[in-house]
């Protein structure tokens, strides 16, 4: 076991998550990519290990419990514990709201909302052993009810996010709920777990339109990666503050 912090990004290939990794790695930490893409996740670590930053590729596909239990038995053999996790490997397929079906919905809660409980889940073990355990889900503004429900908004106005935006609400609950639970257990006080929304970036996930950098929307991630024993638990956050529910 080594003394470093350990930080574990999942979808860490590109875009928000690779950020987020090279981020972390520039704190000092030792940082593991999580992609499901060898290729794509070695292209990934060559970068950050050329920028001198102490990263590692960890072979993960979130909606896979072989994968993420080998992931988890990887870090144990080779750290032993896991001090960050940000769950951010995301899906995100548009289509009108009249034409969502049920194979859709299960398709995106599969990554987005079932694969964050599969890492919490399985990681556990690992960040019990950590001193400062820190866990960021990364949801959306898009999971704001009270935006989505103000036509006034982008996000009232929104027509093809029936399946992301539920599942990201879904994230923000669960993150909710998991806050709760840690409070409640002596063994897990010291646990922190957030909500981050990095706002709209430009990034694969939406043919790189949107209006702020990943170098933006990765700030309030590593905030609440990095948060202090006094921080807040529970919360859904930008990188301007509090978002409202
Ligand atoms: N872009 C935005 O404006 C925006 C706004 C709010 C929230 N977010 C959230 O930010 C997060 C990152 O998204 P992004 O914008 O950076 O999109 P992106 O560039 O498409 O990156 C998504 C990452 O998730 C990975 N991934 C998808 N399914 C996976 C699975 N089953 N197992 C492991 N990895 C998987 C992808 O891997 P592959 O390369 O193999 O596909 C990729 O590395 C997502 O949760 C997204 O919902 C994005």
């Amino acid at each position: 076991m080594t003394d470093k912090v350990i930080a574990l990004v999942t979808g860490a290939n590109k875009g928000l998550g690779k950020e987020v990794a090279r981020q972390l790695g520039k704190r000092g930490m030792r940082v593991y990519v999580g992609s499901r893409d060898q290729m794509r996740g070695e292209a990934t670590v060559a970068e950050l290990v050329a920028d001198d930053l102490d990263a590692h590729l960890l072979p993960l596909d979130v909606t896979s419990d072989e994968s993420v239990t080998a992931a988890a038995d990887i870090l144990a053999e080779h750290e032993g514990y896991l001090d960050v996790l940000v769950n951010n490997a995301g899906i995100l397929a548009a289509r009108p709201a009249f034409e969502i079906d049920a194979a859709d919905m299960s398709r995106t809660y599969e990554t987005n909302v079932f694969g964050v409980v599969r890492m919490i889940h399985t990681m556990l073990p690992l960040l019990r052993r950590s001193q400062q355990p820190r866990i960021v889900n990364i949801a959306s503004t898009t999971a704001s009810l009270t935006l989505a429900s103000d036509p006034t908004t982008m996000f009232g106005r929104e027509d093809t996010i029936v399946a992301y935006a539920s599942s990201k609400a879904a994230v923000t609950m669960l993150t909710v709920q998991y806050g709760n639970a840690f409070r409640r257990s002596a063994d897990h006080a010291h646990f922190k777990i957030n909500t981050a929304t990095p706002g709209y970036i430009a990034t694969d996930l939406n043919n790189f339109s949107g209006n702020r950098t990943v170098e933006e929307g990765a700030t309030i991630v590593v905030d609440l990666a990095t948060l202090p024993d006094d921080g807040p638990s529970g919360g859904y956050f930008n990188d301007a503050g509090v978002v409202p529910w």
